[in-house]
């Protein structure tokens, strides 16, 4: 008979290849320090409660530690025909100790275990995120702050609308990952409840206490409903929800700086360290790590869906389709953490061309707002000035000039509101100066924005 641990009821050992399909320890491996951590807690706790002796539970624990460095120098040998992570290590230490190895899964199921395990992982690893996310908050406020003054154009339909500061367009990314970060947040909190004690489903004949477990393993809360507790995958699907939300954002960023970079905007220059070149073309540099954020995106989602139609339509409680949880999260974790990383590096090797972004501003009819706003100011209604603004712009295309180089005749003739101090009103940095509302692009708004993001940052 094969090696398994549930052999006791079965004629037959398990068919090899389904054994292959159906074990997850190529994947779950990777949970081992939860498992390990989960285990000793649990011991513990058996000891206290007069399930385990004390030196049951001190053979058990050092036992476990030994496999912890085992595995941690690359000497444990795991075995596909244990299935997972969880009955790989309690093989081994019964391998190693003897009889006290088999009563470690006393009050226990691998239903609970791997829910804990899963849980304290996803934990680890949103911790992580959360810096990684904050990493990236600080590389766009340094760049933002770097280039504080540089205007550029602002789009809507990637059609020039209204100069605006590039530290703006930084910072408003910078405010999107604020919502990721607090989203991260979020998703640790309501992965901070323990499983563990739920047993197989329906709890377990022995006097455990389960909070002590929890306090060992620092969760603020239990599950209240053993059912719920092996059942949850909730806190998988915020994660990945929260990891498609962060590469959407991500995306974004990616295509502005895919065509800021190309040879038409030439608004930006990343370093030649982030970028790769071409086989063929001796030209190139390509900005393949935007491009390949940018497709990951698509792969994070998919996570994220696989895991919504995993679950949909699941009866309570243990079913083996949640074994499926696990490959898509830790390729959605992975992905994740290294595109914010890689990022963060982008971010502050990019060189801005400010000449270039304020020829743009200087040559199109962004100014075409703040020239219709002139006239308001002068007492003109708003619908009545955007059409002058609308004819000064379409008299100027059929004369081949931009707004501000009409001479004060041609702006008589539009109105005789206008005055010679239209010049200065539709000069960009009158422009960005203006727009002063609270969240607006002014130079005074977006220090404000730094400001503020120097105290979140410090708190967060
Ligand atoms: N390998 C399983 C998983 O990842 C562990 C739980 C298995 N439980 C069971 N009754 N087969 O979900």
């Amino acid at each position: 008979m094969a090696e398994q641990m549930w052999g006791g009821r079965f004629a037959k050992s398990t068919d090899e290849m389904i054994n292959e399909f159906q074990a997850s320890i190529n994947f779950d491996k990777r949970m081992y320090h939860e498992d390990i951590a989960g285990s000793i807690a649990h011991a513990t706790m058996l000891c206290k409660v007069g399930i385990l002796t004390e030196e049951d539970k001190n053979n058990i624990i050092s036992g476990l530690k030994n496999i912890l460095a085992k595995i941690e120098q690359g000497d444990f040998n795991f075995s596909v025909d244990l299935e997972d992570i969880h009955m790989n290590i309690e093989k081994r230490l019964t391998e190693a100790i003897g009889e006290a190895g088999g009563r470690l899964h006393t009050a226990r199921s691998r239903n609970d275990q791997v829910a804990l395990d899963t849980h304290m992982y996803v934990r680890r690893e949103t911790v992580e995120v959360i810096n990684l996310i904050k990493e990236l908050q600080t590389a766009l406020t340094e760049t933002a702050t770097k280039y504080k003054d540089v205007i550029m154009p602002g789009y809507t339909h990637l059609q020039r609308a209204q100069p605006i500061l590039f530290s703006h367009h930084m910072m408003a990314y910078f405010s999107m990952l604020s919502r990721d970060f607090s989203r991260f947040k979020g998703v640790y909190e309501r992965c901070d409840i323990m499983p563990l004690g739920a047993g197989a489903l329906a709890g377990t004949t022995f006097p455990i206490d389960r909070e002590f477990v929890a306090k060992q393993l620092n969760f603020d809360a239990i599950y209240a409903n053993s059912l719920d507790a092996v059942s949850d995958r909730d806190y998988i699907m915020e994660f990945l929800s929260a990891a498609s939300i962060l590469m959407i954002h991500l995306s974004r960023i990616s295509e502005e700086i895919i065509f800021w970079c190309s040879r038409e905007f030439s608004f930006v220059e990343l370093d030649d360290a982030h970028c790769t070149g071409s086989s063929m073309m001796p030209q190139k540099k390509n900005p393949d790590v935007s491009e390949l954020v940018r497709g990951k995106t698509g792969r994070v989602i998919g996570h994220l869906m696989a895991m919504l139609t995993t679950v949909k339509g699941l009866p309570l409680a243990y079913n083996k389709d949640l074994q499926e949880d696990k490959e898509g999260l830790f390729d959605a974790i992975d992905t994740i953490k290294f595109s914010l990383a890689v990022y963060a590096q982008l971010i502050r090797g990019m060189k801005v061309r400010k000449d270039v972004m304020l020829k743009a501003v200087r040559e199109d009819f962004s100014n075409a707002t703040d020239l219709a706003d002139y006239l308001v100011k002068k007492g003109m209604p708003f619908r009545k000035a955007h059409s002058v603004s609308g004819h000064a712009v379409h008299y100027c295309i059929e004369n081949n000039k931009w707004l501000e180089d009409l001479t004060m005749d041609e702006f008589k003739q539009m109105s005789d509101l206008f005055e010679e101090d239209i010049y200065e009103a539709i000069a960009p940095e009158t422009c960005v100066k203006n727009r002063n509302s609270y969240g607006g692009t002014s130079y005074s708004q977006v220090d404000m924005q730094l400001a503020l993001a120097d105290k979140i940052l410090a708190q967060e």
